[in-house]
């Protein structure tokens, strides 16, 4: 009785911090034109499968609109689209809303500036914006009796770096329009990386998907031939199961597509990830992963001849003893194009990636650099091959360390050897006179002379250990 009486205030406590916890504006499915979706409130698909609101990314503090999973314990890598991946927001004052023309757009710092999502600029019009259980964001013109009709603007038609059954890879030509991949630069900036993924015609009609690093082929799937691509049979197997790829090809639109059977919505993404690897969410390997793997279809990657291909770059901790070479922070070089700097320059033994405001760039090392290993030091990757000569370095430290340290040993062995000895000498010659003050003196005046001796030693003693102290104050001593 008295255990429950105690738990009722405490119950009340929660449901009120509950209570103003809470957003006062619970997640909806749509957006109207008149409303606005604050940084916080979250739009939700009919059957909850995906969330689209504002979010930060891994260890960023900037503000992105997106949309992601909404699956516990699908934590990871689940955001599929985000809106504003080039430009971030600073704080939690982006608004997401309708204007007048139908014209989807994020307002910043209370309207001060605005990111248009969609183009569309019409007459008046009434629309309204709805995340789709695909994972699609459309926004539809808002007929007199309410329903909604025509498609202004959709997300699936600007993927980032996620493709969700559905959605199209290959390009239209009228209006010219591109449905292309392009990676995140790391796992905490949505922004435009250094990988794309594309469909590439052939001459003779036939299609393959590319993988761009920059402006360089990186990965082929080879062609489009009896329902699978040549090098890659795996990413459309019907083996595989659930998904179905097609491809479209008319005098208009040329592109890929895939449906899912069943419900596997959670397995049926694919996702171009930051090292240029398309990555599907059930666990199989990752494809086009040139990087870790020869996959079939790499294209290019030729590893100059210093480098073993076993080698591997090792994240560490620590400090460097010499100022890196710096890569301006303007080229908005992802993580995997610092790597690829280190790799293909010789004299390379270490880099790191530096993000500057919204820009990023790349450190690197060359082999005459030291380095001091300290948990709280800066991350820093090593190519291993490395790992000996710094295994070598660090033995150095220790030999810098330990030879000061040993001569200070033997010196102080020597100096207490001496000073030891010039006692006994001095024991010895206070002993003899002691003697012969015994002759002369009584027994007490003996004991008293001990305690002299004994006076005399702890000076010594104490000379010792406070000569250097005290040679410390001396110029304190001197004014
Ligand atoms: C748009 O349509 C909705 C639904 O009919 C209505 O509630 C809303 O007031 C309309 N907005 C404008 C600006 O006309
Ligand atoms: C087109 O060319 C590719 C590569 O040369 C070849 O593999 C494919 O069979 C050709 N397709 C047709 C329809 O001729
Ligand atoms: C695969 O997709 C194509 C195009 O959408 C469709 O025509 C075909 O029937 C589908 N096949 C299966 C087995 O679902
Ligand atoms: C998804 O499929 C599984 C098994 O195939 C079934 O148990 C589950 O109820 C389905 N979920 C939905 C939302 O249809
Ligand atoms: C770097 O990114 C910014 C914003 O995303 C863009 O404006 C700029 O052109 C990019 N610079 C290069 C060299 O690609
Ligand atoms: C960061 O970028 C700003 C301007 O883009 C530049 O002035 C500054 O020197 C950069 N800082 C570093 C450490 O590179
Ligand atoms: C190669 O690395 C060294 C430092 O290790 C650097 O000075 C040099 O500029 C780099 N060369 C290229 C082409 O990046």
């Amino acid at each position: 009785m008295m255990a429950i009486n105690k738990r009722i205030p405490l119950l009340l406590c929660l449901s009120c911090c509950f209570f103003f916890i809470s957003p006062s504006y619970s997640d909806s499915n749509t957006l109207e034109q008149s409303r606005q979706l604050e940084d916080g409130q979250h739009l939700v698909s009919a059957d909850e499968t995906f969330k689209l609101g504002f979010f930060s990314p891994g260890t960023s503090k900037y503000r992105y609109l997106g949309i992601w999973y909404n699956i516990p314990g699908f934590d990871n890598k689940k955001v599929v689209w985000v809106a504003n991946r080039n430009i971030p927001i600073f704080e939690k004052s982006g608004v997401l809303m309708i204007d007048e023309f139908g014209k989807l757009k994020i307002s910043v710092n209370g309207g001060s500036t605005s990111i248009a999502l969609s183009s569309v600029q019409s007459k008046n019009i009434n629309a309204s914006a709805t995340p789709l259980d695909s994972g699609n964001f459309v926004i539809k013109v808002v007929d007199l009796d309410g329903s909604t009709g025509r498609i202004l603007w959709q997300s699936f038609d600007y993927p980032t770096n996620t493709l969700l059954p559905g959605m199209k890879l290959g390009g239209r030509m009228k209006p010219d329009h591109m449905w292309s991949l392009t990676s995140w630069i790391s796992e905490s900036i949505p922004a435009e990386g250094s990988f794309s993924l594309t469909i590439g015609v052939i001459i003779n009609g036939s299609s393959q998907l590319i993988i761009w690093w920059k402006r360089s082929v990186y990965w082929t799937s080879g062609v489009w031939q009896d329902g699978q691509f040549e090098l890659v049979p795996v990413l459309s197997k019907e083996g595989q199961g659930y998904k179905n790829f097609s491809y479209i090809s008319n005098d208009d639109e040329k592109y890929f597509t895939y449906s899912i059977n069943g419900n596997h919505t959670l397995l049926a993404r694919y996702m171009l990830d930051s090292r240029g690897a398309i990555e599907e969410s059930t666990g199989l390997a990752p494809i086009g992963a040139c990087s870790y793997k020869f996959d079939m279809g790499c294209v290019g990657q030729i590893s100059p001849n210093c480098q073993n291909k076993n080698d591997r770059f090792e994240l560490r901790k620590g400090f460097m003893s010499v100022q890196a070479v710096r890569f301006d922070g303007s080229y908005n070089l992802s993580l995997f194009d610092c790597e690829a700097k280190c790799w293909n320059n010789c004299s390379c033994r270490a880099y790191d990636f530096f993000i500057n405001g919204s820009q990023t760039g790349c450190e690197i090392w060359s082999e005459e650099t030291g380095f001091a290993e300290y948990n709280n030091g800066r991350e820093i990757y090593f190519l291993n091959h490395f790992l000996n000569h710094s295994n070598n370095a660090k033995w150095w430290i220790w030999l810098v360390i330990a030879v000061p340290g040993s001569v200070a040993v033997l010196v102080f062995c020597f100096l207490f050897y001496f000073i030891q000895r010039r006692r006994l000498e001095e024991q010895d010659h206070e002993n003899e006179h002691e003697m012969r003050l015994y002759e002369l003196e009584s027994s007490t005046t003996k004991e008293q002379k001990r305690d002299g001796k004994k006076g005399k030693e702890l000076q010594v003693f104490s000379f010792e250990s406070l000569a250097s102290a005290t040679n410390k104050f001396a110029s304190k001593n001197t004014r």
